[in-house]
């Protein structure tokens, strides 16, 4: 342990948050796990695995109209589950919070209904060119269907937003702006306040891929004034197949259904079909409870901390990540935005990223390589894709040490 840097940070003890995820404290292949994979899906803590386990051991039933206490049970759990996610990201009412099946789902929604409804020939959509495949091709799929255009914000070469480019892209045919919080595969914070504020202002309406942005800092839907915010449980510690789409009441109360079934009706016959209020218009079929729960025990154990406390930590965690990187002869960053969150993309001269992949698996550290599902970027900079490590709450100096001793010994391999 580096001592000049303990693991206890101003009110965040990670050892202490390290003993809550069970799976941290296994070996992979005869050295103790080091799991840098976290961009793609987050160790669960105890509380999380304890509350999917109560819920099918104890109350597992079908929620809403169900005359028995079981269902009853299930159906209070999975609706306060939808109030603790109204209270994590301080969204105005209950009902804007919206279960999906994740971030991917989230935006398709948003891209069927409203998007389907809005978008006229000539009209754009705005994405950012380090987008996520999942928010570019939703928008390209209804895009193609009316001769909408979905266009891309460019990049700097550093992994930051051209804003400047971006207030030039924006008129009167732009509808839709949708951009990540924190990019995937580069870890770039986007700015996006101004990104929702220049938006507004040119009359589109924006939509934030938080799927990154979540398990890393509070969010503040109100504050942030945006239209739709997106994001997975499993990325936040939380299930997988479990997700939230927030949307501005008004907005979404004005959307056509994006499923139609049961659930999301008021009254079905042959003459014509009325819909289901808020938030139950769009959740046709029997949605995920135990993954709604579950999330719920996810938002509680995220809520015990400090939030900006834990980011402060993570903060530095990275900063040192960057700060051995440099030293580390052959390596190169891609992605160097000022401002970066969780995930550290890098190449090795003379190495392609899934070598390097699996000989830090060999040494049990587990990260990430390819094109993170982000092909136009690695377009950009030139390269089929890259070495991830990410970071959650739990990881260490240690891990990082760890990682930089594991690329070493991989480097005499490869090179
Ligand atoms: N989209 C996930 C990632 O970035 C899978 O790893």
């Amino acid at each position: 342990m580096n001592e000049a840097a303990p693991n206890i940070v101003a009110g965040f003890d990670v050892e202490r948050a390290r003993r809550d995820f069970p799976a941290l404290a296994q070996e992979v292949n005869g050295a103790p796990l080091v799991y840098l994979d976290n961009a793609a899906t987050t160790q669960k803590p105890q509380c999380v695995i304890d509350a999917l386990s109560q819920y099918y051991a104890r109350d597992n039933s079908n929620v809403h109209r169900g005359a028995h206490a079981l269902s009853d049970r299930a159906t209070v759990a999975f609706e306060d589950a939808r109030k603790k996610v109204q209270a994590f990201i301080n969204a105005k009412s209950s009902s804007e919070i919206l279960w999906t099946r994740g971030t991917t789902e989230s935006i398709n929604l948003v891209a069927s209904s409203y998007a389907r409804s809005v978008l006229t020939a000539g009209d754009k959509v705005l994405v950012s060119a380090m987008e996520h495949h999942s928010n570019i091709v939703p928008w390209q799929m209804v895009a193609q269907t009316c001769g909408a255009e979905v266009i891309a914000i460019p990049v700097s070469a550093d992994g930051e937003l051209d804003m400047q480019a971006y207030e030039n892209l924006l008129d009167e045919r732009v509808k839709i702006v949708a951009v990540g919080h924190v990019s995937n595969a580069l870890g770039t914070v986007n700015p996006v306040e101004k990104v929702i504020s220049l938006a507004h202002a040119a009359g589109a309406k924006v939509l934030i891929d938080g799927a990154q942005g979540v398990p890393h800092f509070a969010v503040d839907v109100q504050a942030l004034d945006c239209d739709f915010y997106a994001f997975s449980g499993h990325k936040m510690y939380g299930p997988t197949g479990i997700g939230v789409l927030y949307g501005k009441a008004d907005i979404l109360n004005a959307m056509p259904p994006y499923q139609g079934g049961g659930e999301m009706i008021k009254t079905v016959s042959f003459a014509g079909t009325t819909y289901n209020e808020l938030p139950y218009k769009f959740e046709a079929g029997t949605p995920n409870i135990g993954g709604a729960i579950g999330l719920a025990a996810a938002v509680d154990y995220l809520s015990g901390f400090d939030r900006s406390a834990v980011a402060a930590y993570e903060s530095d965690l990275l900063a040192y990540t960057h700060q051995r990187a440099a030293n580390f002869e052959g390596l190169q960053r891609v992605g160097c935005a000022r401002q970066i969150a969780g995930a550290f993309s890098f190449l090795l001269a003379g190495a392609h990223p899934s070598d390097i992949g699996m000989l830090l698996d060999q040494q049990g550290v587990a990260v990430r390589t390819g094109d993170h599902c982000a092909q136009p970027i690695m377009k950009q900079f030139g390269i089929p894709g890259t070495a991830r490590a990410s970071f959650a709450l739990y990881n260490t100096r240690d891990d990082v040490d760890r990682f930089f001793a594991a690329l070493e010994k991989a480097k005499t391999f490869l090179m």
